[in-house]
């Protein structure tokens, strides 16, 4: 495997490959790799001829009092993990070299951006689009891999690259979640042990939510009624804090009254208020 830091020679690399009728697959990531992103390695691999994992701590996509001075930071363990994954190269950019001074462009997606997630974190998806977009100017990748558990980012950058036709097939691949439940995130990394009941209490809600949608009644239960259920089993734990708690159609993202086939439930918790969680999970017969 190979570890690359500079724009121009990814650039050079990737269209290297297409020139030799290789096809790319690219799984952007923020690093600090766990068993969810070596599953979107893996996928990306069985999909495409060559695999490029972007390892960048993008600073454009935190708020001012988020967590972009702790996240997770270890070059060599992700390298170490995406090398034994058959990773074929690493791209871990400096930030100076992705946003040089006087860098000054945006990607917006407007609508979808702004709600759930993007409404207690303003700002965060344009940083997200606009530098998936620079990802895929750089790798230019016949397809991209990213993980369901951010289904909003999914929706987000599925809706950019139909809008400004990237030639880029986008794939999901589904939550990947320890054996407690709790779906896996680089951000598990700061929760203490005693704040795993409270962080489990997402994932419980989601399973209660399903099972209610899905049993003896089942008919008669609404969107009102799931969230009640799931806030209800949340705010059980005095750590946390509800972000939103939601019933969404699975592509628009818009509020459902009825539950339906194509329900996601979403939920987004702050535990402590320092630590944001999210997760979700598609409501009937999952
Ligand atoms: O999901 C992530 O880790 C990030 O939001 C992404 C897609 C790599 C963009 O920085």
């Amino acid at each position: 495997m190979r570890l690359v830091t500079s724009p121009a020679e990814i650039q050079e690399r990737a269209l290297e490959y297409r020139a030799r009728g290789l096809t790319v697959g690219l799984v952007p990531t923020m690093g600090w790799f766990h068993e969810g992103h070596l599953s979107l390695m893996r996928l990306a691999a069985k999909k495409a001829d060559r695999v490029i994992v972007s390892l960048f701590v993008n600073p454009i996509q935190f708020g001012p009092n988020e967590d972009l001075d702790s996240y997770p930071y270890d070059l060599e363990r992700d390298r170490r993990l995406a090398e034994e994954t058959g990773v074929d190269i690493l791209f871990a950019p400096e930030k100076q070299v992705m946003y040089p001074d006087g860098f000054s462009s945006s990607v917006t997606v407007s609508g979808l951006s702004s709600r759930l997630c993007g409404s207690s974190r303003p700002g965060h998806f344009d940083g997200v689009t606009t530098v998936v977009a620079k990802l895929f100017h750089l790798t230019v990748p016949h397809l991209a891999v990213f993980g369901e558990k951010d289904f909003q980012q999914l929706a987000v950058i599925r809706k950019m690259v139909d809008d400004l036709d990237f030639p880029v097939e986008i794939l999901g691949h589904p939550i990947v979640r320890e054996e407690s439940g709790l779906a896996m995130s680089s951000r598990n990394t700061y929760l203490k042990s005693s704040e795993m009941p409270a962080a489990l209490s997402l994932s419980e809600g989601i399973r209660e939510a399903v099972k209610c949608v899905n049993g003896p009644g089942a008919e008669s239960i609404d969107a009102r009624q799931v969230k009640d259920l799931v806030r209800a089993i949340i705010t059980a734990h005095r750590e946390c804090e509800i972000d939103y708690v939601e019933v969404v159609d699975r592509s628009s993202l818009e509020n459902c009254t009825e539950i339906t086939e194509n329900s996601l439930l979403v939920l987004a918790v702050k535990i402590n208020n320092r630590i944001r969680l999210i997760d979700n999970s598609i409501l009937k017969g999952s």
